[in-house]
């Protein structure tokens, strides 16, 4: 059996990282999660109080910045700089700043890059919005996951009551559709189905269907 890249692409709460994290289990491949490096990216932006529509001023940022993934155990930790910043990064706060110094061409350009030079040895399973379009146009295996958005709103805000966060359906749905807007119309590799992608609709699936039906085409492939 060959190693080959897997790329998730979808938007916001689709199931992305929950699919290819058992995907990656099963395979002993590496899970690249890209939306945490531009999380990661932001929460420093909110930190040192700049605008995130000043393209210049994220960019030399982020020229400044190491963002690094860990493995302890089962988990993978995020780590910005020299901090462990895993949970920071999934706060409000972030989420809700995170499409606007996500769509800057520049500010891209250097994450593609740091995510190829991830994705450069195979047996990857690498999830976000532009894997299959543009960090990894060769993988092997192209996924798009999509769901309502009132499906994908009641899956995190279960999450998030699960997990003890303050949550409000009603406003993760209004923020979910606000960030596929964003994500979407952005000119610099939006959200958007590569050609040679298969699309699943995870609406009336579980998850555990979802990464079965992946891995069922990977054996296919490799
Ligand atoms: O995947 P997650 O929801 O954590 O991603 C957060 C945000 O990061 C997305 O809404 C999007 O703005 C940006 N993103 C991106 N390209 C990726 C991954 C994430 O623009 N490959």
């Amino acid at each position: 059996k060959r190693d080959i890249a897997i790329a998730i692409d979808g938007p916001a709460a689709a199931g992305k990282s929950t699919v290819a994290k058992i995907v990656a289990k099963h395979l002993s491949y590496v899970y690249i999660d890209t939306g945490a490096m531009y999380r990661a990216l932001t929460l420093k932006a909110i930190q040192h109080q700049l605008n995130v529509d000043n393209e210049t001023e994220i960019v030399e940022l982020l020229n400044h910045t190491s963002i690094q993934f860990k493995q302890n155990g089962e988990q993978q930790l995020v780590y910005l700089d020299d901090a462990d910043v895993t949970h920071e990064i999934r706060s409000q706060e972030v989420t809700h700043h995170v499409s606007d110094v996500s769509k800057h061409k520049e500010v891209r350009e250097e994450m593609v890059q740091r995510q190829q030079q991830l994705a450069r040895s195979r047996g990857v399973v690498m999830d976000g919005r532009d894997i299959g379009t543009h960090v990894i146009p060769d993988a092997e295996v192209k996924v798009f996951l999509i769901a309502s958005v009132d499906e994908r709103a009641k899956r995190r805000h279960k999450e998030n009551v699960e997990k003890g966060y303050p949550s409000n359906l009603e406003e993760l749905k209004k923020e979910i559709q606000r960030r596929d807007q964003i994500d979407s119309q952005r000119e610099v590799s939006p959200l958007i189905k590569a050609e040679d992608a298969i699309e699943i609709d995870t609406t009336s699936y579980t998850i555990n269907e979802v990464a079965e039906r992946i891995l069922e085409i990977v054996s296919s492939k490799i």
